[in-house]
């Protein structure tokens, strides 16, 4: 018998083209792992229409319908618990979370973000990389620490910038890459590769520079 796949649940909050970058991953078995639910904090996320399109479960918890950010993110891990996910990832879900959330999925959840961390964290990151007159940008895959976009790199994925670059031009080629280097590392935690640990990212038991893994394309 084989051993069951990794179980993932997805958040997000709006396109979920990453989510969908996942799905197709996951269904050519690319990555091995089930994704079995994805959940949104709004009601109307373009994504939950491709989720389910999928034939994927899908859950909405309205951070609307919290009086705090506590309650809401002790409502959304109920809801994620109730899947038994080996792995939370984040997939532009556009809320804050609290340290009790992170705590309670911590080493098993991920996020992606537009920039080469630590460059940029927050928003606007490819206006700021223009204005900075920076000539690399990209993107980074991270373990969710305590530290807003700040927890240890499982990939980067770096994007040169080119003259007469604007911030949707960069968003668009950085996004493309953003759907290789997240089933990528993805990948990586199905197969039992990765860990966090104090020290940062491991991968196959030794500690990875603070930028994680340099991916390249072929
Ligand atoms: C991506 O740029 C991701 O890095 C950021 O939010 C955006 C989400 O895009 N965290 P999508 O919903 O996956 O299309």
């Amino acid at each position: 018998m084989s051993t069951p796949k990794p179980r993932l649940v997805i958040l997000i909050s709006g396109t979920g083209s990453n989510m969908e970058a996942l799905i197709s991953a996951a269904s050519q078995g690319a990555v091995h792992g089930d994704i079995v639910a994805v959940f949104s904090n709004k009601p109307d996320a373009k994504g939950l229409v491709t989720a389910r399109a999928a034939g994927i479960a899908t859950e909405v918890v309205d951070h609307r319908d919290f009086p705090d950010r506590e309650s809401f993110d002790a409502a959304l891990a109920d809801r994620i618990n109730g899947f038994c996910p080996d792995l939370v990832i984040l997939a532009g879900f556009m809320r804050i979370l609290t340290s009790a959330f992170v705590r309670h999925f911590h080493g098993r959840l991920m996020n992606i973000h537009p920039s080469l961390l630590p460059k940029y964290p927050g928003l606007h990151t490819h206006q700021r990389a223009i204005e900075a007159g920076d000539r690399e940008t990209g993107a980074t895959v991270h373990f969710v620490t305590e530290e807003l976009d700040g927890g240890p790199a499982v990939v980067q994925g770096p994007v040169p910038m080119l003259d007469g670059d604007t911030e949707q031009s960069l968003a668009e080629r950085v996004l493309a890459l953003e759907h290789k280097i997240y089933p990528y590392a993805v990948e990586l935690f199905c197969r039992g590769r990765l860990a966090l640990d104090s020290r940062g990212t491991l991968l196959d038991g030794q500690l990875l520079p603070p930028s994680g893994i340099l991916f390249t394309e072929h």
